[in-house]
This record gives C-alpha cells, structure tokens and sequence, in this order.
C-alpha cells in the first residue's frame, strides 16, 4: 500500500517535472516568433485534439522551434494565457490576434484591442466584440450585431473560436470562422472534418453563406502583437513583374475563382517572388486607386491577357486623368481609354464598357457593343464568371471560372473572332510598350506617296480581308514594294490624313511597274468623316485613269466591300447582266470568279486584280490583269496620257 503510494507519490512528482519544463517557466517572456509576436496558442487542423481542451490545458503541447524557417508545432498552449493582464503590461503588447493559415499563408485574421483596461481581461474574454478592432480579408466591425463570438462558441456543436452573424439552417448560416471540435451537423463544417478534431473553418466572402464560402484552414494561431501597422502590410507592398510594371491584379483561368471577387475583395495570395507569377494574386493597393497612382507615380493603368507567354489582348487606360475620383471600378472606362490591342477599339457607343458587365451571364470586365443573340453579340473582351448561354462564351468552360475571353477580329461578332487566354493582368505602368508602333510608320517612296495599303496577285491572301484587318508585315528597309502590306494608320482615316498634310487618297492598279489604271478620291473634304471604308466612294471621286467615270454612268457597285458574295472587292461595276455582258472599272476579286473573264487570272490563288482597258467595253473584251494594286496618300498625282483624262468621256 505505502510503495503503491510512493509510487504514485513519484508519478505524480515526475508529471509536475514534465509540466514545468513544457510550460514557459523558463522564459518569462514566452514564445517570440516573427518578428515582435509572442505565440499564445496554435493548433494544427485535423490532428485528433479536442480545440477546447488544448486551449486551457495547462502545459500542452510542445514548444515551437524557434527558427521561423521551422512550421509551427501542431499544438501549443503557453501559460502566460493564465496571466494576460501581467503579460500584456510587461510585454507592452496592445494587440491579441487569432489567425487562421493554409501553407502558412495568412487566410483570415482577427485583431483585439488588449491595450486598454488589461486587468479585465482574461484567458477567454479578449475574443469579444468590444475589443474587436479589425478583421481581414474583409471587415466586422460594422456588423452590428453577432449571433456568435466567443470562445467557448456553441458547446453542444463544439464550434469553437465561433463568430457568426446569423442562423438559418445550414444553408442559410453566416459567420466568419470556426474551430470545430466535432463533426458538424452541417456539411460546410463537415466536409473540414476528415474524421479528426479539428476542422479549421473559414468563410472568404462576407456576402456569402457559409455554405457557399466555406473552405478550410491548416493552423490555427493566437497571438499578441504591438503594432497593427503590419497587419496586410504584406498586401501593400508594391510589386513589380517585368522590371517597369506595378502589379496588382493577376489570375490564371480556370481556377475556381471569379475574377470580379477575386478583383474586388482582399485576398491574401502572397506577392510573388520574382516573375514566376502565382495562379492568383492581388494587392491591397486597389483599395485606394487614387493614392496608389498618386504614389506611384505612374500614368497608366493596363489590363492585359496572355496566352502562351504572350500578350494577345490588351487595354490602356489613362489614370493620371482626374486622378482624385479614380475608383476600383471606374478606371475601367471608355473615358480613360487610351489604346488598345490587337486593334483599336474604335466604337464610341456600347451596351457595356464595365468591371460588372453584363451581371446576368456575370460576362465581367466587359467590353460589348452589340447585342442581339448570340451569333451577333460583337465585342471586345469578356472575363466569364459564369457557365454562359452562348456557345461562343462556353466552348472552353471546363468547368471552371474565370474563362478569359477576347474578339481576335475587329468589329465582327464574338463568335467568329473568339479566343481564350490563359492569364489576365492589372498592372500599373509608366510607358505602355505600343506594341504595333512599326505598323503606324509613315511608309512613303517616290517622294510624296504615303502608302497604306499593297498587295500582288495570287499570293493566296484575301484583298478585302487584309485591307480590312491589321496585318504584321514590316516595312521592308530598303523602302520597295512588298508583296502585300498594310498599314495601321488605315484604322484611323481622319487622323492619318490629318498628320500626312495629304488631300488626295489614290487606288491604283500597275503592271510592269507602270499604272494601268487609277481612281483619284479627295480626302481633304470633310476629313472627319473619314474611315478605312468610306474614302472609297463615288463621291469623292475626282479622278480616273485611263478613262473618267461619268456622274451619269450606272453603277451598281462602288465600295471596297464590292459584291460580297462573289467576293468582288474594291468593286467599281455595272454587274448583274450575265458573264458576257457584266461592264465596270475594275476589281479585286478574292474567289475564283463564275465569269471567265475574272477566273481566267486566278491561277488557283487570291486575290486577282482585274482592270478594264476599254472605257465602252464589257469586261468580257476588255479586261486585263494588273501585277499591283496601291492604296496610298499623296499631294501630287501625275498626270497620265493627259490627252485622255482631259476629255470628258462617257463610258
Ligand atoms: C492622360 O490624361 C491627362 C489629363 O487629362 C493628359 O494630360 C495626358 O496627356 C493623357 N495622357 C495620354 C497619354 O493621353
């Protein structure tokens, strides 16, 4: 009996040992780790231990190592929790923060004033909405009310650590987070689980239920801390990607994340490192645009998609502008447009030019100017949050938001042009590289002409196409003619003439390097009207070789566009009385023609320049085959075989 006393005298003894030396005897000032906080408290997810009961465990748990390059143990508990008032004075520590992590990233965070009134506090009453001072990602201390907040939680539930704003079914419940110590009733907390106390339960959207938000965390941490200056500090950093861009947004696609959210609300995705940039990242610098432009010093303001390492769409919008009322969402505006990429947007009237965009198909950061079904719903860019109803916008749903989404093709609906990307940025930038200066150079030879436009038979690319849609062939340096060329400065008519200091606009057919046959339009007309298509019109006609064009002469076309669907272009024609009897001026046709007069030069590739030499002839007798065609700004057209341009001919 007395040895079993002993014994038990011993165990008892050598337990007490064992106590001492886990608890913080030793170290008055506790666990510091990093960089100024004094570690109260951390609990791994799902390790088999009850939340409740290793929180007011004398004792618990191991000390942390005191690397920071060491995790965090999976339980500790320190003893200055049984002294907070003392601690808090002698530490000089105002702030007791709870935290939960994922790969020992912050996710969520609460922060308690414990600076004011220490003695009143104790091991469970610092967790309280009256000492509550902020909350991240997203705000409580405009809530006016909880249905939740304390420690002890709701003990049947064992939800632990518990902030809740309301009850209402497990559909309907809303809160912050949770340290559950038991499978949940609910399938939000229950799918955190995995058969182990605890499931570490947060909400990432304080709009959401927490069905709809939940999602779960790795660590759970109680802390105090002396300055809150630090608290997103992390998120508030500037970055730069690339050298000379300040990022703020980046999101790959197909992640199961809403870019309008993601954009939106604080995230806690850790700044990269260097230019590997991670799926999702955004600064807390979106917050207060206005300063963060202010302080960067920077100009403008870029959104941009990538796909396979390079920029296939891209908007630049000027932020210095009205720099004071710039907003999260209203940078994003036509206002502010400065340029844009692969081509101009050049509409002045939208359905949508908007971060919220069209809110039923949640098409975001959308740039829409046409609506009328999907097969003609025409625009620029749309980031789909959402499985939407047009085929064009859900062919690479997969499954999974955001779908990145951007028009190849100028002014043609979303469904012929669409392409995906595979990463959207936001970046702030000084100086956008203008990624098509080259194809806006002044191309000009002999002298005076300023060439737009150039292509040569047969060469198996579609004149009216290329006339119509930015091409990339370079300038050639020795100044020649190219095979085919065109120039960006088409997109901007009025502008382009304007800079040239040039009056006449010339479309010109040559063989053997001498013209064959000429229009002469004028441009210094009423230059504001002018666009890539309507300088090639009857009315501005004021010249043509080898023979005029009489005012009383029957047309039935005379536009670039022509016949479409034979594909006639640059159509100057009296067409539509059979092969044989079909009359014009010439035409670039981009299809073998049904007349043997235009097929004969087709030679099994577009285009064919077809002209007739014959001013009474139908095209049939007179037609002939030109080595060019010429589109280009000039001041001086020389005069021809003047003896017949003089004349005021009938054809
Ligand atoms: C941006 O807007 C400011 C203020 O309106 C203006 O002075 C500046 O020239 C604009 N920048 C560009 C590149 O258009």
């Amino acid at each position: 009996m007395a040895w079993r006393h002993l014994r038990d005298w011993l165990l008892a003894l050598l337990w007490t040992i064992a106590s001492v030396e886990a608890a913080d005897v030793a170290s008055p000032n506790g666990f510091a780790f990093e960089d100024g906080k004094t570690l109260l408290f951390t609990i791994r997810s799902n390790i088999g231990e009850e939340p409740q009961k290793a929180f007011v465990t004398r004792g618990n748990g191991n000390r942390p190592a005191p690397s920071p390059n060491e995790p965090l143990p999976a339980v500790y508990r320190s003893d200055l929790l049984d002294e907070l008032p003392d601690t808090v004075r002698r530490l000089d520590k105002t702030y007791m923060v709870a935290e939960m992590r994922v790969d020992r990233a912050v996710v969520m965070r609460v922060v308690f004033d414990v600076g004011d009134y220490p003695d009143s506090i104790d091991q469970f009453n610092w967790f309280s909405p009256s000492r509550l001072i902020g909350a991240w990602p997203y705000r409580l201390d405009d809530v006016a009310k909880f249905s939740a907040f304390s420690i002890e939680g709701d003990a049947n539930k064992e939800r632990r650590f518990f902030i809740a704003t309301s009850f209402d079914g497990c559909n309907g419940d809303r809160g912050f987070w949770l340290v559950s110590g038991a499978r949940d009733p609910c399938g939000w907390g229950r799918n955190g689980w995995k058969g182990l106390a605890p499931a570490l339960i947060y909400n990432r959207f304080k709009d959401r239920t927490l069905q709809q938000g939940a999602a779960y965390a790795d660590q759970f941490l109680v802390y105090l801390t002396d300055t809150v200056d630090e608290f997103r500090a992390e998120f508030r950093k500037p970055f730069f990607h690339a050298e000379r861009k300040q990022l703020l947004y980046t999101i790959k696609a197909n992640i199961h994340k809403s870019a309008l959210e993601t954009f939106r609300q604080q995230q806690n995705y850790r700044a990269p490192i260097d230019d590997n940039l991670p799926i999702l990242y955004r600064s807390d610098l979106l917050d207060d645009l206005s300063r963060t432009v202010k302080d960067s010093g920077m100009t403008q303001m870029v959104m941009e998609l990538v796909k396979d390492h390079s920029v296939v769409a891209q908007l630049v919008f000027n932020v210095t502008k009205d720099v004071d009322s710039l907003t999260l969402d209203n940078w994003f505006s036509l206002e502010r447009l400065e340029s844009s990429y692969p081509y101009l947007v050049d509409k002045t009237k939208f359905n949508y030019f908007s971060l919220d965009g069209d809110v039923g198909e949640q098409r975001r950061f959308y740039i829409s100017y046409n609506y009328g079904g999907c097969h003609v719903d025409a625009g620029f860019i749309a980031i789909s949050d959402a499985r939407d109803s047009c085929n064009w916008a859900n062919r690479n749903w997969r499954g999974s938001p955001p779908l990145l989404l951007y028009n190849r093709l100028q002014n043609k609906p979303f469904h012929a042009g669409v392409d995906t990307a595979d990463r959207m940025l936001v970046y702030l930038t000084h100086e956008v590289e203008d990624r098509r200066w080259k194809f806006r150079q002044p191309f000009i030879v002999d002298g005076d002409k300023q060439i737009l436009y150039t292509i040569t038979p047969n060469i198996g690319k579609e004149a009216v196409d290329t006339f119509k849609h930015q091409q990339d062939y370079p300038i050639p340096s020795d100044r020649s003619l190219p095979p085919i060329y065109r120039s960006d400065l088409l997109d901007q008519m009025d502008k382009t003439v304007r800079r040239s200091g040039r009056s006449k606009m010339v479309a010109e057919m040559r063989k053997n390097n001498a013209v064959v046959a000429r229009l002469v339009f004028d441009v210094a007309t009423d230059t504001d009207s002018l666009t890539l298509l309507n300088w090639f019109s009857r009315d501005r006609l004021v010249a043509a070789y080898p023979y005029q064009i009489s005012k009383k002469i029957h047309l039935n076309y005379f536009s670039v566009d022509g016949d479409t669907s034979l594909k006639r272009g640059f159509s100057v024609t009296d067409t539509g009385k059979g092969c044989d009897n079909d009359l014009g001026f010439w035409i670039v046709t981009d299809r073998k023609d049904p007349c043997n007069w235009g097929s004969q030069g087709w030679k099994g590739a577009a285009p064919v320049l077809l002209y007739n030499r014959f001013r009474t002839a139908p095209f049939r007798t007179g037609v002939d085959y030109a080595d060019r065609f010429v589109v280009y700004l000039t001041n001086h057209v020389d005069e021809l075989r003047p003896e017949f341009t003089k004349a005021v001919p009938v054809w």
